[in-house]
């Protein structure tokens, strides 16, 4: 054997030798030992759910690749429905192939009117679009009753075109409602990133988005399209693996995505630069932090111990941004704040760093979205992420997932009937 690890019971001396596989050691050998001993592992900061070869990120380095390509080159030299093609099927795609995908995730950009006419006119008036969008991507699958059969190869390509296709027509269509706008199609002659600022923006005709935006656009979106197991991308999975249609699966992943710990991150740190105001309150704010008041929204991660590697292009593509449009003012905060907490031991003693939120939400904000958008903004970029994921765990044919608990509340009692408590 190579390397192992040797786990004994104290209790009555038996042990059993574990293989270290791929940096991982099988539970179902621990538990041949120790059936009814659970890992005790609240978050899941030490388990790995799954063997995947989609995303790889060294939190330690400050690495992130997608099927083993450097972010930092897809997003310089890549397309987003490109990287879409690598995530879902491991390979970059030759021309033809390009050529088929990008039609169809162009042709399928449309929704059924009902959604726009029924279902989101069903809301109130100032729903936040990342709730419209959660129902819209669940409401999905009554359209798509066929993508219940998710063991044919070819229907589960349907429906991902049709995810990838929509979810920008959706989104927008959420924005443009809660703002009272009429609904703007899809031009299928622009590319990606531009047809959905057309999407969100364009009011009769005359809005063309600067170039430098729409390759702000395109960069967001690359670096959002994937990252391993985080929290959306194990809610897609966990209802994935009951054999839920995947506009189901999806719908969980928005749906966790929504929190203000996972992509809402990126709208707190608006919240939070435009509540420190000014850059001279910068040190009172990191104080406060420092006292546990609040957190540094848009710093920390569970995995990166170094500087996030997509905050490091965003800061770029930010400053890039702001050559061609004037400079949001909470730029300014936002360098005072990372320049003061990287020199600061709470911050160094915990490995905190800028994470991908700390500088989105000023691009997105530069180029026009309201802060409540900005979750659904990562939810497009996410989409093909999620879906490589779901469609690698089908492929699998992954057992669903159902963790264990220590139980910690009451033992056995009789039940005391309502006058007798
Ligand atoms: N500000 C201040 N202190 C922090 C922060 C922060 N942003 N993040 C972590 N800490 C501190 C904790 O208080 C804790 O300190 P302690 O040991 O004294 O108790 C220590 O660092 C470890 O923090 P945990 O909460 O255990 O780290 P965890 O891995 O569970 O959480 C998380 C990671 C949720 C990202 C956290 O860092 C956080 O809340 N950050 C702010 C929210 C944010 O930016 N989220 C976006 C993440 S990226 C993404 O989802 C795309």
């Amino acid at each position: 054997m190579g390397e192992s690890i040797t786990v004994t019971d104290n209790r009555n001396g038996a042990s059993v030798e574990i293989p270290i596989v791929d940096g991982g050691v099988d539970s179902a050998r621990w538990r041949d030992l120790l059936g009814g001993v659970w890992f005790y592992d609240p978050g899941m900061a030490s388990t790995a759910v799954t063997s995947s070869a989609v995303a790889e990120i060294d939190g330690e380095a400050g690495i992130l690749r997608y099927r083993g390509y450097p972010i930092e080159q897809l997003a310089r030299s890549s397309t987003f429905p490109e990287v879409a093609y690598l995530l879902m099927y491991g390979e970059l795609p030759d021309e033809a192939q390009l050529a088929e995908w990008s039609y169809d995730i162009t042709r399928h950009t449309f929704i059924h009117e009902n959604f726009r006419k029924r279902i989101y006119d069903a809301f109130h008036y100032d729903a936040h679009p990342m709730g419209l969008l959660v129902s819209g991507v669940a409401g999905l699958s009554t359209f798509y009753p066929e993508a219940k059969d998710i063991f044919d190869p070819e229907n589960r390509r349907a429906q991902v075109v049709r995810m990838i296709a929509k979810m920008p027509t959706l989104a927008a269509a959420a924005y443009r409602f809660s703002r009272g706008l009429p609904f703007q199609f899809p031009d299928n002659e622009d590319d990606y990133p531009t047809r959905f600022l057309k999407m969100m923006f364009d009011i009769g005709g005359e809005y063309q988005p600067d170039p430098a935006l729409v390759q702000a656009m395109r960069v967001l979106f690359i670096l959002h399209a994937d990252h391993g197991q985080n929290c959306s991308t194990t809610a897609t999975r966990v209802v994935g693996s009951s054999h839920a249609d995947p506009y189901t699966a999806i719908a969980a992943g928005c749906a966790a995505l929504y929190g203000p710990l996972h992509g809402g991150a990126n709208e707190a740190v608006i919240n939070m630069l435009n509540g420190i105001g000014d850059y001279d309150s910068v040190d009172d704010f990191i104080a406060g932090v420092k006292e546990g008041k609040q957190r540094l929204m848009g710093f920390g991660h569970r995995i990166y111990k170094n500087y996030d590697p997509r905050a490091v292009i965003i800061k770029a593509a930010a400053h890039d941004v702001f050559k061609v449009i004037d400079k949001n003012p909470l730029l300014d905060i936002a360098l005072k704040l990372e320049e003061v907490a990287l020199a600061d031991d709470y911050f160094i003693s915990r490995r905190l760093y800028p994470n991908v939120d700390f500088y989105s939400g000023l691009i997105y904000q530069a180029l026009g979205f309201p802060t409540n958008m900005f979750t659904v903004l990562f939810a497009i970029g996410r989409t093909p992420g999620w879906l490589a994921h779901w469609n690698e765990m089908v492929e699998q044919n992954s057992r669903i997932y159902r963790p264990r608990q220590i139980y910690t509340g009451a033992p056995l009692r009789d039940y005391v009937a309502i006058e007798d408590r």
